[in-house]
């Protein structure tokens, strides 16, 4: 059926305007100041009063996840109802086998969980997690199919983590592929030292696990990420940034030429690790890595963020229950790291962030969805309102009142992170390619209409494109 969205105020990257918005098939075919000769039988949407912004996108999110013993709660089918009532019509899912597995047939096992699961469209980082005489192999087969983005991760020593020389032969085949290389910044021997430290000295509570992942063990992480860059040629995307610190170290690399992109997600910006000193499983509840900081570094990521350092915003979304948390009652190294946010982020950064003048609306969008369009390879299809893309919109009601809480949430779990938070606006009408999928925070959509989204590679050095060219 086709869809008109009426007397909207259009707001993208870089314009805001009044038009209607007309979309037929699964793409936005007109953009014009009035639209009235439409087909009888089209589905019309007065936005009077609202902003309408292209689908959101969350770079980083984690759903299916075999992690420290136990498995993060969601399936496709609950995240993507619960990205799509908060605003974001596509996700890009870490693709996560561990050091032990077949790195093909991990992809093969993400891609079936969310085929005819997802009900918003969705893509994978490639998550390499070890080198062998197989993995060139089976990441150039990876990439040929369309996963034009590879993860590392620097911690997790023996889970997920690699190990220098590993780094080096995976950002070397991502210049050469022109994938870019996303990586979780932290140094996994100073890690596994400082809790073995800790835990020796009976500091076993949830408060222990900032100290045991400080500000300089992520700096250092992020740091030596950008040398291997520099020395690859390799383009990089550092995830979840937590701090100052990190942020320097990052920032330094980019004034030196080094190709890398920055992420934070929304935990960073709003909460400390005054949440993870809370007693028991209230201070578990907020255990993540990097971990919650001091609150002086927030000043620094939103400002950082107003200012377009900080390229994107995503959520890291990764949601462990309170039994699971529990896991780690008595030893904080056991608590399951991560928090969930898919459903929150849009919300939040609108009232937190442009709402508090922290950045404008336009920031607002190239963060959390033209730049992750651009930077993954899934622009212009994705991360605008243009005739020719998809017709994923977002038609926000920036005078709802409400607060976030775990009696409300679609979320799958028993917590929610931002319990209590004030929110200033929410989606009222969410569609993923010309289809209703939310109304007035209601799924009232098609399960499973997700698409796996193939990309493109896209940073090929000179070097590369010389010998091609040659
Ligand atoms: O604590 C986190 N971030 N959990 C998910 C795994 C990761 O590091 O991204
Ligand atoms: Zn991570
Ligand atoms: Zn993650």
């Amino acid at each position: 059926m086709p869809l008109l969205i009426k007397n909207g105020e259009i707001v993208t990257a870089e314009s805001r305007y009044r038009a209607d918005l007309y979309a037929e098939g699964e793409t936005i075919t007109r953009i014009a100041a009035h639209i009235d000769d439409v087909p009888p039988g089209t589905e019309i949407i007065d936005a009077t009063g609202k902003l309408v912004f292209p689908g959101f996108i969350d770079p980083h999110v984690h759903i299916y996840l075999p992690f420290m013993a136990t498995f993060a709660k969601d399936t496709h089918e609950t995240a993507s109802i619960a990205a799509l009532v908060g605003g974001t019509t596509t996700y890009i899912e870490m693709c996560c086998p561990s050091r032990t597995e077949d790195a093909l047939a991990g992809y093969e096992l993400w891609k079936s969980r969310a085929e005819g699961s997802s009900a918003c469209d969705y893509a994978f980082h490639m998550a390499v997690t070890r080198w062998d005489e197989q993995t060139e192999k089976q990441l150039r087969q990876i990439v040929a199919d369309g996963t034009a983005s590879f993860k590392i991760f620097l911690s997790y020593k023996n889970f997920f983590g690699v190990d220098d020389a590993e780094m080096f032969h995976t950002l070397k085949l991502a210049a050469e592929l022109g994938v870019i290389t996303t990586a979780h910044c932290e140094n996994a021997e100073l890690v596994a030292q400082l809790q073995q430290e800790l835990l020796a000295a009976g500091k076993t509570g949830p408060e222990w696990h900032e100290p045991s992942r400080p500000v300089g063990v992520e700096a250092e992480g992020t740091g030596r990420f950008a040398t291997f860059l520099k020395h690859t040629g390799a383009t990089g995307y550092v995830v979840h940034l937590s701090c100052a610190a990190a942020l320097d170290a990052a920032l330094a690399a980019k004034r030196q030429g080094v190709p890398l992109h920055i992420e934070s997600v929304a935990p960073h910006f709003l909460l400390d690790k005054t949440y993870a000193e809370r007693p028991g499983v209230e201070g578990m509840k907020h255990v993540m890595s990097p971990p919650l900081r001091e609150r002086s570094n927030q000043d620094a990521l939103w400002t950082a963020l107003g200012a377009g350092f900080i390229d994107t915003v995503g959520t890291d979304h990764c949601p462990f229950d309170l039994e699971q948390k529990l896991l780690g009652e008595g030893n904080f190294t056991h608590i399951p790291n991560g928090i969930p946010g898919i459903e929150e982020r849009v919300n939040l950064m609108y009232a937190y962030g442009v709402k508090r003048g922290r950045m404008d609306l336009h920031r607002f969008v190239d963060a959390l969805s033209t730049r992750p369009a651009q930077l993954f390879g899934l622009a212009p299809r994705k991360g605008t309102l243009a005739v020719g893309s998809d017709a994923d919109i977002v038609v926000y009601d920036p005078d709802y009142r409400g607060t976030l809480s775990a009696k409300t949430q679609h979320t799958n779990n028993d917590y929610n992170g931002f319990e209590g938070f004030a929110i200033e606006g929410r989606p009222s009408v969410v569609t993923v390619r010309g289809q209703v999928q939310v109304r007035d925070g209601h799924f009232v959509g098609e399960r499973g209409r997700g698409q796996f989204l193939r990309r493109q590679p896209q940073y090929f050095t000179q070097q590369a494109k010389d010998s091609h060219a040659g």
